[in-house]
């Protein structure tokens, strides 16, 4: 049998060191920039069981990756999800394992998570009115999330980072707000450009668009910003807020793109490697694992074969109709 690289390298020279896997489609909330309000979610037996991701983890982990990031829709509400994360932080070789979450249920999960190696937290914020995060999440309850992100600060996780996307007329003018809120609690924030994945109805998206530039002008005005080169290995360009221990991040695949640097697959819910956020080339994992259980070899040609149809970059274009027809949720991010 051929022999595997120690390395996943893509045709662009891009070296893959970390992953994101989305262990549920479900979620608690229903953002308006990621779901319609009606979403129809996959039934059990065609998402993988705990058992398939710790398999593509050790796989992708053996294949030299060093950061693993689980996300969903919301990963907490998937039963098992922190026994899984147990499990994946005991990888050897694994040098991150990080969660994304919109921070429901932190509260009760924060200490569990801290236990079973998890080192980064980012929480999804994008109000401090109760009233505008219950208009943008549908559901949610902010004060459950605020104690959720007091909670994991209590936990002590060597990060946190608060993520909002921003929409214009909807929490553009809350900014600063938020900066002042991540600057008092010691912690990161990314300002996010809302991206056309699937379709949501209840908003349109090219006129609710406010760049990652107009977000820094706003920021101008009350605080001192310096550039920094630090990274996390995700899409955020970083600046330090001056005389505080705050970063503020900007995500913007609009303005900005990042794809020249891209380190990063994911994996689906349903056990599609998806080779970029922006386009559909992906291969079935599910099928491999199904077809060959328990054959690691084969489920790792798999994923180094993959690499010969990494995209080069996304065709975002928030003005057209979505051309990618899943939401976010499918693909956490
Ligand atoms: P860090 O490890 O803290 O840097 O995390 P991250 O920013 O990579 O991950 P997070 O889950 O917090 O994602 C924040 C936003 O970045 C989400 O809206 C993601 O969709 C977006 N994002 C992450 N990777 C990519 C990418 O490769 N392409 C695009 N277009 N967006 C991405
Ligand atoms: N565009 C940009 N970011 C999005 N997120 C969800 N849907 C979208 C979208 N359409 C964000 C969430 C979460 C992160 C994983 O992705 O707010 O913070
Ligand atoms: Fe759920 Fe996150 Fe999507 Fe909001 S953005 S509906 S919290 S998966």
């Amino acid at each position: 049998m051929a022999a595997l690289p120690a390395q996943l390298i893509d045709r662009f020279g891009r070296r893959i060191s970390y992953v994101r896997i989305s262990i549920t489609d479900r979620c608690d909330f229903r953002c308006i920039y990621c779901m319609s309000e009606d979403m129809a979610f996959l039934p059990r037996a065609q998402i993988l069981t705990l058992e398939e991701i710790l398999a593509v983890a050790t796989a992708f982990v053996e294949l030299g990756v060093e950061k693993i990031r689980i996300t969903g829709g919301e990963p907490l509400v998937r039963k098992g999800a922190v026994d899984l994360l147990q499990e994946i932080g005991k990888l050897r070789g694994l040098r991150e394992l990080v969660l994304t979450t919109n921070g429901s249920q932190l509260e009760k999960t924060a200490l569990l998570l801290k236990s079973a190696g998890v080192k980064r937290i980012n929480v999804s914020l994008d109000s401090l009115d109760g009233d505008r995060f219950r208009k943008m999440t549908r559901i949610g309850d902010l004060d459950q999330v605020l104690r959720g992100i007091d909670a994991a600060l209590d936990a002590g996780f060597e990060r946190l980072k608060i993520n909002a996307v921003v929409l214009k007329n909807r929490n553009h003018d809350e900014v600063s707000d938020l900066v002042d809120y991540v600057i008092a609690k010691n912690i990161d924030i990314s300002f996010i450009e809302e991206m056309p994945l699937g379709a949501v109805d209840g908003h349109d998206r090219a006129e609710e668009y406010y760049s990652s530039d107009d977000i820094k002008r706003d920021l101008d005005r009350r605080f001192v910003l310096l550039p920094t080169p630090e990274t996390t290995g995700g899409p955020s360009r970083y600046y330090r807020v001056s005389g505080t221990h705050t970063r503020v991040g900007f995500i913007s695949p609009h303005s900005h793109n990042f794809c020249g640097t891209c380190n990063r697959v994911r994996v689906t819910a349903e056990g599609r490697l998806l080779l970029c956020l922006g386009n559909e080339h992906s291969i079935d994992l599910k099928r491999v694992l199904r077809a060959n259980p328990g054959d690691m070899h084969k489920l790792k040609h798999a994923i180094v074969d993959s690499m010969a149809i990494k995209p080069e970059r996304h065709y975002f274009d928030i003005k057209a109709q979505p051309v990618i027809f899943r939401h976010m949720n499918a693909t956490g991010g």
